[in-house]
């Protein structure tokens, strides 16, 4: 019997469309673009299915995760600076009852003290920092595993 394909959304919050010119030191030189095609690649390896989504307002992130239960049975979010502030976003996360992993390309431990804050986490199912784009890879296997468990 072949083994369920979960589908899986990967949503990018306010400014990681800019990914690729967006402080490459920091963020790295590839574009969002270029992740996703590496990632969408990776689906029939993985044995999942992915969509993608990015959106700059936190009302279009909030409305994507409302929206997800209906297809998906988990996702990652790099919810870029809401992650540090948006107790909203939060509750959506912990509101929709799925697995969402939270992914930031860059080490926030190590930066700015408030973006040592992550108000996301706590109802997470994993976080992701400092590992770069491989960062989004990671966090779906993380959670394809814990979706076979
Ligand atoms: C980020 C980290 C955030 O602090 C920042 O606001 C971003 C990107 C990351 O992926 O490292 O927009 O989420």
């Amino acid at each position: 019997m072949q083994p369920a394909r979960f589908r899986i959304l990967v949503l990018n919050g306010p400014n990681l469309n800019l990914l690729g010119s967006r402080e490459p030191a920091v963020y790295g030189e590839e574009t969002l673009e270029t992740i996703s095609d590496r990632l969408r690649a990776m689906a029939p390896e993985l044995g999942c299915e992915m969509e993608f989504f990015q959106a700059n307002g936190e009302g279009e992130i909030i409305d994507a995760l409302h929206r997800a239960p209906a297809t998906f049975d988990g996702v990652v979010l790099n919810p870029g600076a809401l992650g540090h502030y948006s107790y909203a976003l939060r509750d959506a996360v912990s509101g929709v009852g799925l697995p969402v992993f939270e992914v930031h390309l860059s080490n926030v431990f190590a930066r700015e003290p408030f973006r040592r804050i992550l108000v996301i986490a706590p109802v997470a199912t994993g976080v992701i920092v400092g590992a770069g784009a491989m960062g989004y890879e990671l966090a779906i296997r993380g959670l394809l595993a814990q979706l076979r468990r």
